[in-house]
């Protein structure tokens, strides 16, 4: 594939992308769409402005977690009703960490892989803390997750693109085996949604996670969503039992009592200005075709890999990625002893990736805006920066709060 015969070509004038950037980071944070400033505006200053607190009912901002959850739920392979966006990743990892436990209560493990993303895993060890002794937080290394599947795991949690090395674990699979050996399943899929096909209704997993800044575009801190299998719905009363999630809100009585389906995982008031933005980047993203998202992804992280090689040889890059694509995300990640200095140093010349201790570099692919001709000329200044040592100038050493 190259630009010339790239189906997706058209969605790049969709997004704001500064003249000169080459933005390698839509892993982390996705580009604006060019729809969503007047569509936040509008919302600031017609709706809230001059709707006031209507707006709640006729602009429908009380059933906004349903309706994007709901326009969510074809990208990630869910059914209507399995999806609602809402808080973060990290608030949601503690609703569906403590449903699953809930419904596999002879069991007292969570387990997941060393080096899973640490939300993940601070969740996990708030859980058994907050437990008084019936949760254990089990880590183990990724390889042994399968062994580790023992009667004491009630829950497995795993990320199914590891936000470092993009490593990509097969959903189908690692659920059915861990049904069989009688833990239910949660996925982080904050490195998958948006970016590849998942399914997690044909895998019959039980719950599901992710991010809605990334590979859905919906801005800086946008919400979150969750997935719960329709099966498990009714079954679960949610931990955070906060108002939004109560049958009758409005009746304000004290007794709490959980919403029907999907609504009862929702906590406090939605943040409508975030939700509004994440509705235009996940509206965009429905525009285009899953599986030719993956095809471009899938070839940009070729071309990149292969451009790259003979950096590799030359100053010192160790891929840190599958080197088989069909086995990574799309993202790709080299290791380097000088990787903070070596990202600066490519930020410093318009070539955005991230850095992620203690020392990889971290490519995000995003298909939607990213075009052939990008990645060559990324690669290129890569290598004019190692040849030049450009990166060895204190300034491209000290460290910034994100990296
Ligand atoms: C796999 C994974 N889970 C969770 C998060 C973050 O969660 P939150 O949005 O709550 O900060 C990230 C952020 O990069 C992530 O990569």
């Amino acid at each position: 594939m190259t630009d010339a015969d790239d189906p997706l070509a058209e969605f790049r004038a969709r997004f704001a992308l500064p003249e000169g950037v080459i933005y390698l980071d839509g892993n982390s944070l996705g580009a604006l769409p060019v729809a969503t400033p007047a569509r936040l505006a509008a919302t600031v200053s017609d709706e809230w402005g001059k709707g006031l607190i209507g707006s709640w009912n006729d602009a429908e901002w009380v059933t906004a977690p349903q309706r994007i959850g709901d326009k969510i739920a074809p990208l990630v392979g869910a059914g209507p009703g399995e999806v609602i966006a809402c808080d973060s990743t990290s608030v949601n990892l503690f609703k569906v960490l403590t449903a699953a436990l809930s419904l596999n209560p002879s069991r007292g493990t969570i387990l997941s892989e060393a080096g899973n993303f640490p939300t993940d895993v601070y969740m996990m060890q708030g859980i058994e803390a907050l437990s008084g002794g019936r949760v254990r937080a089990r880590l183990v290394e990724p390889d042994a997750v399968e062994a580790a599947l023992d009667d004491e795991v009630g829950v497995l949690l795993l990320t199914q693109v590891h936000y470092k090395t993009g490593r990509m674990r097969d959903i189908a699979r690692t659920t059915a085996l861990a049904h069989e050996r009688g833990a239910l399943v949660a996925w982080d899929l904050s490195h998958s949604a948006g970016a590849l096909p998942v399914d997690p209704t044909a895998a019959r997993a039980d719950f599901a996670v992710a991010c809605g800044y990334k590979y859905l575009n919906g801005g800086p801190g946008a919400p979150a969503w969750l997935y719960v299998a329709q099966r498990h719905q009714e079954r679960v009363t949610p931990a955070l039992s906060g108002w939004f999630g109560h049958a009758a809100p409005f009746d304000f009585i004290d007794e709490y009592r959980p919403a029907p389906g999907i609504a009862r995982f929702l906590c406090g008031t939605p943040p409508v200005l975030g939700l509004v933005a994440l509705e235009c980047g996940v509206d965009l993203l429905l525009e285009a075709d899953m599986a030719a998202i993956r095809a471009k992804s899938v070839a940009l992280g070729e071309l990149f890999a292969s451009r790259i090689e003979p950096l590799c040889q030359r100053h010192g890059f160790v891929l840190a990625s599958p080197a088989d694509p069909a086995e990574r995300g799309s993202q790709i990640a080299y290791a380097h002893p000088e990787g903070y200095a070596i990202m600066q140093a490519l930020i410093a010349r318009g070539v955005i990736g991230d850095f992620r201790s203690p020392d990889i570099l971290r490519f995000g692919l995003t298909p939607l805006y990213l075009r052939f001709a990008d990645v060559d000329r990324a690669v290129e200044i890569l290598a004019e920066i190692m040849a030049t040592r450009t990166w060895d100038r204190a300034e491209f050493k000290v460290r910034a709060a994100v990296t």
